[in-house]
């Protein structure tokens, strides 16, 4: 095999308590890329499109750190090198794991054309250098879905021990993206340094709440655990009508509401897809009445991740 082309999902990332360790795959919305052999060692990006102003040099690029963390790791290094076109559908700053996608999609291409050295799993490290050259932080709760599918749960990141979980079938997500940019590093420095323990037990009560509900398919204790009460207080004063959409989802019978990774993207799980669909009208009218620009979807959990497409 000389070339292949790869998609990558979107991810939300934290799913309310879970703060850098907890992600799940969106269907249909996420990057592209073809990877193409090339006759001597190096890599090469020779077209981005769907986005303006990322970086084409094979040191900057989020997609490129990661396969170059791979390649750093193999003993036997390929005679051939690589060069890319990277299609990216998931808007850079979006709190969808639009970094995440790249590196994913890059370093799954890259291990299919070596004949697969190394598992799903183990890709998720490599492309964590993506984040960290993006974010200035490798945390690895948007790669971890994005490459694995489903909803994951970082168990622990020194060993890396990362967990597929089990979730029931008819959940949904609604995500509403205004138009704004929140860099993830800045959105990570505003964050307090410390907690209270009444904070941490009320959080970490929530992530195995979360664990559970999703595991037994107990939609109403899904709900209950989808609470934050770190990083959503803090984070949500920079997302405009957070508050209001919240409250609608709520209203529309949403199971709960969060700030999708960083932001200023905003989730909500649902049971079944005409709940996911009520409450996607909802945030419409609460954008539109308000003339800020939003984009609205709906998904169910994609359960594959990385993916060779045609
Ligand atoms: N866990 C990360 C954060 C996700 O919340 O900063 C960034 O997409």
């Amino acid at each position: 095999m000389d070339q292949v082309k790869v998609f990558a999902p979107a991810t939300v990332a934290n799913v309310a308590c879970g703060f850098d360790v907890m992600g799940f795959a969106l269907e249909d919305i996420g990057d592209e890329i073809i990877v193409t052999k090339t006759d001597t060692p190096g890599l090469k990006i020779t077209e981005i499109t769907g986005c303006e102003g990322l970086p084409t040099e094979p040191e900057k690029n989020v997609a490129t750190v990661a396969v170059q963390a791979l390649l750093d790791s193999l003993q036997d290094k390929p005679s051939f090198g690589f060069q890319f076109k990277l299609s990216k559908n998931v808007t850079g700053g979006s709190g969808l794991g639009s970094s995440a996608s790249s590196s994913a999609a890059a370093v799954f291409a890259v291990n299919k054309l070596l004949d697969e050295p190394f598992s799903r799993k183990e890709l998720i490290s490599f492309a964590m250098e993506g984040e960290k050259a993006a974010s200035g932080h490798p945390h690895a709760d948007n790669v971890a879905p994005s490459l694995l599918g489903g909803f994951t749960l970082v168990r622990g990141y020194t060993p890396l021990d990362v967990i597929e979980l089990d979730y029931p079938e008819e959940l949904f997500a609604t995500i509403v993206h205004p138009q704004i940019e929140v860099k993830t590093s800045d959105s990570k420095k505003i964050l307090k340094r410390q907690i209270t323990l009444k904070d941490a037990v009320t959080q970490w009560g929530n992530v195995g709440g979360l664990v559970a509900g999703l595991a037994k398919g107990d939609y109403d204790l899904i709900g209950r655990s989808m609470k934050d009460v770190i990083a959503e207080p803090v984070r949500s004063i920079l997302i405009p009508l957070f508050k209001e959409a919240k409250q609608s989802a709520t209203d529309e019978g949403a199971l709960g509401c969060s700030i999708s990774g960083s932001g200023p993207s905003i989730f909500a799980l649902s049971k079944g897809k005409s709940t996911a669909d009520k409450v996607a009208s909802a945030f419409r009218i609460i954008y539109e009445s308000n003339e800020i620009d939003a984009n609205v979807y709906i998904s169910g959990i994609n359960p594959i991740g990385a993916e060779v497409i045609k």
